[in-house]
């Protein structure tokens, strides 16, 4: 069995988010390369146009490669996106929940909800139910999720207000997008409890502080990363993809289920913050969750 850096997935049907920039593009090209089918999810048709011309030239790329238009902001937007992609695609072996976004402004959905909460947690827990069924179909079948250490900065995390609109500063903005990168493991974790059995695993990991677009919001944080990114203390979107292809095709990671991995040494040796350790949260943040997206 070659291992997972050669591993050819000719005919595998995959999903990802945010594959337009950063970490996504660079989890979608070695997707592409390895000869799988892809769809992207993207918010903006000219870069999901852009990026399947760009991948499709990649040495390697065999596969049907093309897009699907969805704002994650937008419930009713995946509702249609996720509908289109069931329609043509009846199963998926893996998907990428990896779009997301630092708002350092703030700002309110359309459906009423925090922003950073909603583009982060509300849209790709929706978008991931509608899946369900061509994932179960295509077991086993694995879920990838980009979350984040930031989550150990997080907002206090509660049920019943953590997608309530809210307005921040800046600095401000960072126990927020903090929350929803917490929102992501603890999904993970019990979405992986609830797919028991079902032959579907899920795992979240951080990529590391890489040099994306994720920080455009800010000229002065900006200004700073391109600073560091001449370091390497700044990974550049290439590395900071290889834990999500890991996650993705490691055969030695079959099975394994409900998972978050750094990408940082030595940060797997911090405890778990403790919402990560209260399992009536978790439950309760998932169901709440359900709730706002109008799942029942
Ligand atoms: N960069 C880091 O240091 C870092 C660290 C830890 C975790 N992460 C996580 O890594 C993931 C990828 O981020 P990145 O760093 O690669 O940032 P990025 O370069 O800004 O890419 C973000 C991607 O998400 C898409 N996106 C944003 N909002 C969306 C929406 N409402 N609907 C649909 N797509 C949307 C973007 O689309 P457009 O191209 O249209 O904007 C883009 O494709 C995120 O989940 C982020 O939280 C990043």
């Amino acid at each position: 069995m070659p291992s997972y850096e050669e591993r050819s997935i000719i005919g595998k049907q995959i999903v990802i988010t945010g594959a337009t920039n950063g970490i996504g593009k660079e989890i979608a090209r070695a997707m592409a390369r390895r000869g799988a089918d892809l769809t992207i999810v993207a918010r903006t048709e000219s870069k999901a146009r852009a990026t399947v011309a760009e991948l499709s030239a990649e040495p390697g790329a065999a596969g049907r490669l093309d897009y699907v238009l969805a704002d994650l902001a937008d419930l009713s937007s995946v509702r249609t996106a996720a509908a289109r992609i069931v329609a043509s695609t009846p199963k998926i072996d893996i998907l990428f929940d990896n779009a997301g976004v630092h708002s350092f402004e703030g700002g309110t959905t359309r459906d009423g909800y925090e922003l950073m909460a909603a583009t982060n947690h509300l849209g790709p827990f929706l978008l991931t139910h509608l899946l369900l069924d061509p994932l179960i179909a295509a077991a086993p079948s694995r879920i990838v999720v980009t979350a984040s250490e930031a989550h150990r900065a997080a907002a206090r995390l509660r049920p019943e207000d953590f997608a309530e609109p809210l307005r921040h500063s800046a600095i401000g903005s960072q126990p927020i997008y903090g929350r929803s990168k917490l929102l992501n493991i603890l999904f993970t974790e019990e979405l992986a409890h609830r797919l028991a059995g079902t032959g579907v695993t899920v795992n979240s990991f951080c990529p590391g502080v890489v040099a994306s677009g994720l920080i455009r919001g800010s000229r002065v944080i900006s200004a700073a990363a391109r600073t560091f990114s001449h370091t390497p203390l700044i990974r550049t979107p290439e590395q900071g993809a290889q834990m999500g292809i890991r996650l993705a095709l490691d055969a030695g990671l079959t099975g394994t289920t409900g998972r978050f991995y750094t990408s940082t040494p030595g940060l797997r040796f911090l405890p778990a913050v403790p919402a990560r350790r209260d399992d009536a949260l978790r439950t309760s943040m998932f169901d709440r969750s359900a709730e706002l997206v109008g799942l029942h």
